[in-house]
């Protein structure tokens, strides 16, 4: 079969990303252009600031792209960019680029699911894994746990009732004057710090013991600061970070691998940014041993947003003949298996 080359275009949250990916797996360009120093100053991604800086670099990230990948866009066979979900003014910078470019080169484009792409990053490092697999999703906006029955075909088999395991983190580090990023400095306090030296709740979901609810540990955390504040004692940070992701990563670990047990599954992949927190892959990566599960988990740079997984995921569209008109829109909502 001839090679097939995705120009992958990823700009829903904070990140600005092109890649070049050739036959899904071959990564053979993969830029990220990060607004992390611009937000920091606001404590959040701030979305009119991120429409506006996305706008301003996409057209040389897309350059970087193809000329890190000794391409140019006579090589490209399809143009693949996330339409959802994300923040909606975002998504459209991506969107407009896209259609733009699939217009005037007269190649075909394909509208990517955000998440499908962080479950496909998966593959490109792990050329052997194929569907089905079980799949934890944990991101700022996500926390699914899956059964990818097929490429792009997902079983949601638990999901966060309430806050998505990233947000629970951004909220936490906030409130213990970490700041934003929230998650990976969380991980980074949480090093030197205690898991068990305070007691959270890992909360408990009674009609469906796969769902999450992070909630209650969150709340737990703000109560004990605000106790500590009125009693003026000092907070143990690190402590506080260990123990709250400790909880976290208890809840997470305890459903995937029930998962794989109940089920049969002998693959367990993690995807989405806080697949990338040290923790969770360490105890993750403990649990699968210990029941004789096999363990994928992408690069940390390959979990947080990027392209290059959007690459991924569009080529698998591609083949099963995906293809979006110039009526494609950008989807701030769009559900996990919609297309
Ligand atoms: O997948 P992602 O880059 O963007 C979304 O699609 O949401 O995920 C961003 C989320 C944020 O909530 C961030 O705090 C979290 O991933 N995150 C982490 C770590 N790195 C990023 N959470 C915990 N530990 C980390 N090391
Ligand atoms: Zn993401």
């Amino acid at each position: 079969m001839a090679d097939i080359t995705i120009l992958g275009i990823e700009s829903s949250c904070d990140e600005t990303a092109a890649a070049v990916v050739r036959n899904g797996r071959d990564v053979l360009s993969n830029i990220i252009s990060s607004q992390i120093a611009i937000h920091t100053e606001y404590g959040g991604v701030v979305p009119e600031i991120a429409s506006r800086k996305h706008l301003e670099k996409i057209d040389d990230v897309i350059a970087l792209a193809l000329k890190e990948a000794h391409c140019t866009f006579d090589d490209i066979d399809a143009i693949a960019v996330t339409y959802g979900p994300g923040l909606v003014g975002a998504l459209l910078v991506g969107v407009a680029e896209a259609k733009a470019l699939a217009y005037a080169l007269k190649k075909p484009l394909i509208g990517v699911h955000h998440i499908e792409g962080h479950v496909s990053a998966n593959y490109i490092e792990n050329k052997e894994l194929e569907p089905p697999f079980a799949c934890l999703i944990v991101s700022g906006g996500h926390t699914h746990l899956v059964v990818v029955q097929d490429y792009g075909k997902f079983e949601i088999v638990g999901r966060s009732r309430d806050d998505a395991a990233g947000e629970a983190f951004d909220k936490v580090a906030r409130a213990v004057g970490l700041g934003y990023p929230g998650g990976p400095k969380v991980d980074a306090a949480s090093k030197t710090g205690n898991p068990q030296a305070i007691e959270f709740p890992r909360g408990t979901v009674t009609d469906n013991p796969y769902d999450f609810t992070f909630s209650g540990i969150k709340s737990n955390v703000l109560n004990y600061i605000n106790k500590a504040k009125m009693m003026n004692t000092a907070i143990n940070v690190p402590d506080l970070c260990a123990s709250f992701q400790e909880a976290v990563t208890d809840s997470l670990v305890s459903r995937a691998i029930m998962l794989c047990k109940e089920r049969g599954y002998h693959k367990l992949a993690i995807a989405g940014g806080v697949a990338s927190n040290s923790h969770i892959r360490a105890r993750m990566e403990e649990e699968c041993a210990k029941n004789g599960i096999r363990f994928y988990r992408p690069s940390p740079v390959l979990c947080t947003d990027n392209a290059a997984m959007i690459g991924c995921a569009g080529y698998y569209e591609y083949l099963q003949g995906c293809r979006d008109g110039l009526d494609l829109n950008a989807c701030p909502n769009l559900k996990l298996g919609e297309r």
